[in-house]
């Protein structure tokens, strides 16, 4: 049984894959197992967006949606970020994020390639680079562990393999993978388009 729960974010599919059942037994059975996801700096919908009503796809086709949002015409910076380059977060994801009942954090390019070579160098899995991110996550809870001097169980999603993406490893070899975190006047801009309705 884990103590927590990790999984990397680009809409809320894997994490929500993998944390529903644990929530189930925080709702039901008075467990408290904390659910964290893992998104890129360059894209930061859950830890800096708007919860607010917004279209799921950029061309404004959806309904309007209640989600954690950047804007749908938010457009990511041309820099790697894994394939978690999406503007907003699923809507049942988005509710839970919003009532606290699980936890969002960010890491940039370069520190979830370090944590992706790190586990392929442990584990002889050479990890999606979406899947970095819930690794560097891993490890940053791992030393908190360390530095309480305590032992938890953590569980995470390894989405995916990296077996396609080794252009991706060889640009971060070759020092062409670099840090990225958006600036607030970024993530203003891209929100003060979205004219949608606010969230009563
Ligand atoms: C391997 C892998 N993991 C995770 C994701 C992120 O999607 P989601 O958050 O919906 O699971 C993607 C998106 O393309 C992916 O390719």
């Amino acid at each position: 049984m884990p103590d927590i729960v990790i999984a990397p974010f680009g809409g809320g599919s894997n994490f929500a894959g993998i944390t529903f059942p644990f929530l189930r037994l925080n709702f039901e059975k008075g467990k408290n197992i904390r659910c964290i996801s893992s998104e890129p700096t360059s894209c930061p919908k859950l830890t800096r967006g708007v919860f607010k009503y917004d279209f799921g796809d950029t061309g404004g086709m959806t309904p309007l949606l209640p989600m954690y949002t950047l804007g749908h015409d938010f457009v990511p910076a041309p820099i790697h970020a894994g394939g978690l380059r999406y503007h907003g977060a699923g809507v049942i994801v988005s509710q839970l994020l919003k009532d606290k009942l699980i936890e969002a954090v960010a890491h940039d390019n370069l520190e979830v390639f370090e944590a992706g070579v790190l586990f392929a160098k442990a584990e002889g899995i050479i990890p999606a680079p979406e899947a970095t991110h819930g690794i560097a996550t891993v490890i940053a809870e791992a030393n908190k562990c360390k530095e309480e001097g305590v032992s938890r169980t953590i569980l995470f999603n390894l989405c995916g393999h990296g077996n396609f993406d080794m252009k991706a490893y060889d640009d971060y070899f070759e020092g062409r993978i670099v840090k990225h975190e958006l600036s607030q006047e970024q993530i203003n801009a891209s929100l003060a388009r979205l004219n949608t309705p606010d969230i009563p």
